[in-house]
């Protein structure tokens, strides 16, 4: 069994993403793949009370005209919110603006989405493959100011290891 070490308050990065191409090989299924990523996170990294996907999806959140809804994938943390539309919240404004959002206070953000109360910071990274967005990184904590520009690059390197050994199939883009 494939076994990792205590989580760090100053991840590195190098060893994660070795760990992940590891964790990964020769498995290219999307939800095998993103559950396996989302659990590699939330046990290596300290502080964290939530790691996890949202997908693009069918928009069916009452305003029309959205080119998709973000709908929950996999994760590790509390149940969570399950649909959040495209432009709302951190996870969605990232996905709009396809840019990563690292906010130090949470409760300063306009129209933050608090699916669980006890995170403080976050960061939100877009996954972009091909050009097409398909959804977006989600990682919460309950410490503000958890993530660094160091996480930031850190983070992104680990999901674009991911983006690149994941088929997406025929899940919607946008
Ligand atoms: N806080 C996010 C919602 C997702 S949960 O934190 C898991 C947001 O504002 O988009």
């Amino acid at each position: 069994m494939f076994e990792t070490s205590a989580a760090s308050d100053k991840p590195d990065y190098d060893l994660l993403n070795k760990q992940l191409a590891s964790i990964l090989e020769g498995e290219r299924a999307l939800m095998t793949n993103a559950a396996q990523f989302s659990a590699l996170i939330f046990n290596s990294i300290s502080d964290l009370n939530w790691a996890g996907f949202y997908f693009c999806s069918e928009a069916r959140t009452a305003d029309q005209g959205r080119p998709c809804d973000l709908l929950l994938g996999a994760f590790q943390g509390k149940v969570a919110c399950v649909r959040i539309p495209f432009g709302r919240g951190v996870c969605g404004s990232a996905a709009q603006e396809r840019k990563t959002f690292l906010v130090p206070d949470v409760h300063a953000f306009p129209g933050h989405i608090a699916c669980d109360s006890a995170s403080n910071s976050e960061i939100v990274i877009p996954i972009i493959k091909d050009g097409k967005l398909y959804g977006v990184l989600d990682i919460d904590s309950p410490r503000l100011a958890r993530f660094n520009a160091e996480d930031q690059a850190g983070l992104e390197s680990m999901l674009a290891a991911f983006i690149a050994a994941t088929d997406f199939g025929s899940l919607p883009s946008v």
